[in-house]
């Protein structure tokens, strides 16, 4: 018989194998400093593009105030228990409301976490009979929700209206066999890429097929539609998802999440969330945190203007430049290059250690082999002379890869690794 632990000591697994060249630098760096555009790596002035931060609340002082003060009065256990058995709070029960209120629904319950949470809203929203439609590009939660479904499942191809109306008709003859009904799940902002999901298209389809529609916007909350309501407002269709999903880790820089749904919905997710029944309670420094970060969202619109000055700036510089930014339509900059993993490795280096650029960098399985991607995110606290030191950087840099620098640096990792 095997020992259960002979597959990790052969196979770290298609990101793991690259552990040795990679840990500390390029995946598990040590950003350090306040959370701003300008931080520190390794010991150097960085201009980041790689943190959430949207709106440039991390390190507001009114927040950085209510964020100490809430620590002062309540520490980190209050309250105790699950909210359901002891850790229930007027406090709690106010940010839902005003959370709610924000995005046009009834109601909203919060949960711990994103990730837990959307793994959380899924299974409770399915039973066995019924059957999920999701994109098939969809963020791990919700792959992950999905994996814990015992019925059907069905991806479609991302943001395919056409596609998803296929897989609808499936669905429909399947659940009038199982007596079930059916979820379509999108993202309100692809993470990676930037595109919205085109939930306009997709609430048509209620037209002809009946299901229920839950949407992660993650990324569109705080950043898009008039008041930051997210991609439902920007659409003008937030009426048609009976189920939105935000967290607070982005715009909201905190942490925590929420769903948001008609009342009889929410009464029942409350009493069925296993994430949130089984959990202590979202502890009050954070809920007191997230109603002045809400507070800040209603009350200084120049926040997502400054955010928006920002993308456009970033956007229509790196366009002007030939560079390929894919389809973005959302704060979120992807910018596709060729090359292979060693190449990228010798690039972002050389963009971090040579012009003080911080980006996140994306190479398969996550993106098609050969493929690079610097995933780059805008925040109200960039300012455009950090764009204009950026895009000159990233000019230098696509010289350079296309003069085969990169190739002749990592030569040596290539060869080793064998790509
Ligand atoms: C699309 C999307 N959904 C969910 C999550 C998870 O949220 P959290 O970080 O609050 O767990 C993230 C990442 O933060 C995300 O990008």
């Amino acid at each position: 018989m095997k020992d259960l632990f002979d597959k990790i000591y052969k196979d770290k697994g298609p990101l793991g194998k690259w552990a040795t060249h990679a840990e500390g630098y390029f995946v598990f760096p040590k950003l350090e400093g306040q959370i701003s555009n300008r931080m520190k790596f390794q010991g150097k002035d960085v201009i980041t593009w790689s943190i959430n931060d949207y709106l440039g609340l991390a390190n507001d002082p009114e927040i950085r105030e209510a964020d100490a003060q809430a620590a002062k009065l309540y520490g980190s256990a209050y309250p105790m228990g699950a909210r359901m058995m002891s850790g229930h709070t007027s406090l709690h029960e106010q940010l839902q409301n005003e959370l709610a209120a924000f995005v046009s629904k009834e109601a909203a319950y919060l949960l711990n976490f994103g990730y837990q949470g959307m793994v959380s809203t899924i299974d409770a929203l399915v039973t066995k009979n019924d059957i999920i439609v999701y994109d098939v590009d969809s963020h791990a939660c919700i792959i992950d929700g999905v994996r814990l479904h015992m019925g059907k499942r069905f991806t479609y191809k991302h943001n395919d209206v056409q596609s998803l109306e296929k897989n609808l008709e499936r669905a429909t003859k399947l659940a009038d066999q199982t007596g079930g009904g059916i979820l379509v799940i999108s993202e309100g902002v692809f993470g990676m890429r930037g595109e919205q999901g085109r939930l306009k298209e997709i609430i048509e389809l209620k037209k002809k097929f009946n299901f229920r529609f839950l949407v992660d916007d993650a990324h569109g909350f705080g950043t898009l539609g008039k008041t930051g309501a997210g991609a439902g407002e920007e659409q003008g269709i937030q009426d048609g998802i009976d189920v939105y999903f935000a967290t607070f880790a982005k715009s909201m820089a905190s942490t925590g999440a929420f769903i948001a749904a008609d009342k009889e919905i929410i009464d029942y997710l409350k009493y069925n969330l296993r994430s949130q029944m089984f959990a202590k309670s979202l502890q009050m420094q954070l809920v007191v945190g997230a109603l002045k970060r809400l507070d800040m969202l209603r009350t200084r619109p120049e926040m997502k203007a400054n955010l928006w000055k920002i993308v456009d700036a970033l956007q229509s510089g790196l366009k002007d430049r030939g560079f390929d930014i894919g389809t973005t339509q959302s704060c979120v900059t992807p910018v596709y290059l060729k090359g292979s993993i060693p190449e990228a490795m010798a690039l972002v280096k050389d963009l971090r250690e040579n012009y003080g650029i911080f980006c996140s960098i994306v190479v398969y399985p996550v993106i098609p082999k050969g493929l690079i991607l610097l995933r780059m995110i805008p925040t109200a606290t960039h300012t455009l002379e950090d764009v204009e030191i950026t895009l000159n950087a990233f000019s230098a840099i696509r010289d350079r890869l296309h003069n085969g620098t990169y190739k002749r640096l990592s030569a040596a990792v290539s060869a080793q690794m064998g790509e």
